[in-house]
C-alpha cells in the first residue's frame, strides 16, 4: 500500500495509504476528500478530477492521454504539473507521491 501525500485546497496535507490498483481518484476520494468531485466516476469526461502532482514524480506516471489532454485543456488552473486523477493508477512505484488538489473550474 503506497503512502501518498495528498494537499488540499485549502493547504492541509494529508498522509493516505492507498491501495494498489485503485486510481488515485479512488484514493482521494476513499479520504473523504469531496472537493475532488470527480463527477463522470472516472470515465475521463468531466476534469472534476483534476490534480496537480509532484514533478520529482513526473517520469512514474503514464502518459498524458488524448482526452486527458483536452479535458485539462479546458481548465484556467491547468500548469505542467496538472493531471486527471482518474487517469492514475496506483502502483508501488509510486511510494511517497505528492499531490495537491487543483482549484474548481
Ligand atoms: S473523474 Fe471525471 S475526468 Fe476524472
Amino acid at each position: 500500500m503506497p503512502k501518498l501525500t495528498i494537499t488540499t485546497r485549502g493547504g492541509q496535507a494529508r498522509a493516505v495509504e492507498a491501495q494498489a490498483s485503485r486510481t488515485l481518484m479512488d484514493a482521494i476520494r476513499d479520504e473523504g476528500l469531496a472537493e475532488l468531485q470527480a463527477l463522470c466516476g472516472g470515465c475521463c469526461s468531466c476534469a472534476t478530477c483534476h490534480v496537480y502532482v509532484d514533478p520529482a514524480f513526473a517520469d512514474r506516471l503514464p502518459p498524458l492521454g488524448e482526452d486527458e489532454d483536452a479535458l485539462l485543456s479546458g481548465s484556467d488552473h491547468r500548469t505542467g504539473a496538472s493531471r486527471l486523477s482518474c487517469q492514475i493508477r496506483i502502483l508501488e512505484s509510486l511510494e511517497g507521491l505528492r499531490v495537491t488538489i487543483a482549484p474548481e473550474g
